[in-house]
């Protein structure tokens, strides 16, 4: 069926939803079109349309630039909050121009995370963590004249959680088998995953962020290859992993640290890198980049073998997210999990979505819920995002 066929079969109780974000990677805007029905445990989500479109080099320089507490400025960010939402109902636009559904109830945007954390810390009477994705929502309302739900992780913290992972909502929802016990693993900029049981019920989820996905590997193939990322994981591939670096650097506390936690670019900053490359001095770039490699995919192993293989067996881990392109990475993963299926997303036979759009549908649906009155989060009763109307 085509997108136009799909849009004029409309029931009246479904919403139709446009996801939209760009990760810790600041690798692109994904935008995700779907069609919602149903909430919590019965959500049901098709996705209609997903498009990846470019950030401009120098906008993506000025983001990563202010996500470094050394070199970001009061007014840049202040401009960024308004220019990434330019940015992504730039997108958005161009997006419905090309797809031209019939009927959009709502966009849901992440915005861009430019600073994540969420450890509480004493400041007067009070205990804060924090997180701030900028790309304001009432840019994105009256640039799209369409209602536009953002901030989508700050409600958890006034629970004193983390406001992140929000994916395992998502892998809860559409992942859930009635035998198989799973581990959904996004590779992003930074890893997650979310643990379900056979049967889970929500209570039973245990998620984490676990660590570095790509942000490390991409600064070495950058440092040394002048490359934005390591292709399918053949720099990798090329190198030999140095055993006494990688039991070194899976000393990081934060691998050791009981979930649920997150993470994000404030620990793995480029003097976190530069760290590793002096501990690594005299070693080959490739085998700097096999090593870390082999930190992204041990460091998930332990992790697992924690806090996740204690409560289950592993009978499939499925990978999501760019890394999962990364075909070293990948088989260092099936070295680590003998015994389990390692798999990517898509070669799920009952693969719900596409996992490159994975994220941009988790947005949508969480969206979705928020305007079904009901709460996301997966440990807290708080109801996740903020409403922005289009104007009259
Ligand atoms: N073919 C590939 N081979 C290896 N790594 C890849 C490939 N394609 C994408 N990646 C990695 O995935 C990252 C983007 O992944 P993504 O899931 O979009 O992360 P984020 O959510 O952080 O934006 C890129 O920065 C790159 O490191
Ligand atoms: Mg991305």
């Amino acid at each position: 069926m085509t997108l136009a066929q799909r849009l004029n079969a409309i029931p009246n109780h479904e919403r139709f939803g446009i996801g939209v974000l760009s990760g810790t990677s600041v690798d692109g805007v994904d935008v995700g079109l779907t069609r919602l029905s149903g909430s919590g445990e019965r959500t049901r989500v098709e996705l209609l349309a997903f498009q990846t479109f470019p950030i401009p080099k120098d906008l993506r320089a000025r983001i990563l630039r202010n996500c470094d507490k050394n070199a970001a400025t009061l007014p840049e960010l202040s401009q960024l909050n308004i220019l990434v939402a330019e940015l992504f109902a730039d997108c958005i636009l161009r997006f419905l121009k090309r797809y031209r559904p019939k009927r959009i109830d709502f966009i849901a945007s992440h915005g861009q995370t430019v600073w994540h954390n969420p450890k509480r810390e004493p400041i007067g009477k009070f205990r804060i963590g924090s997180t701030l994705q900028v790309g304001d929502g009432s840019v994105i309302a009256n640039r799209t004249g369409i209602l536009t739900i953002s901030n989508f992780r700050s409600a958890e913290l006034a629970f004193g959680k983390e406001g992140a992972p929000l994916a395992p909502f998502l892998d809860f929802i559409l992942f859930r088998h009635s035998q198989k016990n799973r581990v959904l693993l996004n590779i992003g900029g930074i890893s997650n995953l979310t643990a379900l049981k056979a049967n889970a019920k929500k209570e039973d989820v245990v998620y984490f962020d676990a660590g570095a996905g790509n942000v490390l590997i991409d600064k070495a193939a950058q440092r040394f290859f002048q490359k934005p990322f390591d292709r399918d994981g053949k720099l990798a591939a090329q190198g030999k992993v140095n055993q006494s670096l990688l039991r070194l650097w899976l000393k990081e506390p934060f691998y050791r640290q009981k979930p649920p936690k997150s993470t994000g670019r404030e620990l793995f900053t480029d003097a976190y890198f530069e760290k590793l490359l002096a501990d690594a001095s005299g070693i080959s770039p490739t085998d700097f980049i096999a090593t870390l490699s082999a930190l992204t995919a041990q460091s998930l192993a332990t992790q697992i073998e924690r806090f996740v293989l204690p409560n289950m067996t592993l009978d499939e881990l499925i990978v999501s997210g760019g890394g999962a392109n990364n075909k070293t990475l990948i088989e260092m993963l099936k070295t680590a999990f003998p015994k389990s299926r390692v798999l990517k997303q898509d070669g799920l036979t009952d693969n719900p979505i596409p996992a490159k759009a994975k994220e941009a549908v988790l947005f949508a649906v969480l969206g979705h819920e928020l305007l079904s009155g009901k709460s996301a989060s997966m440990q807290t009763p708080a109801l996740l995002g903020t409403l922005a109307f289009p104007p009259k």
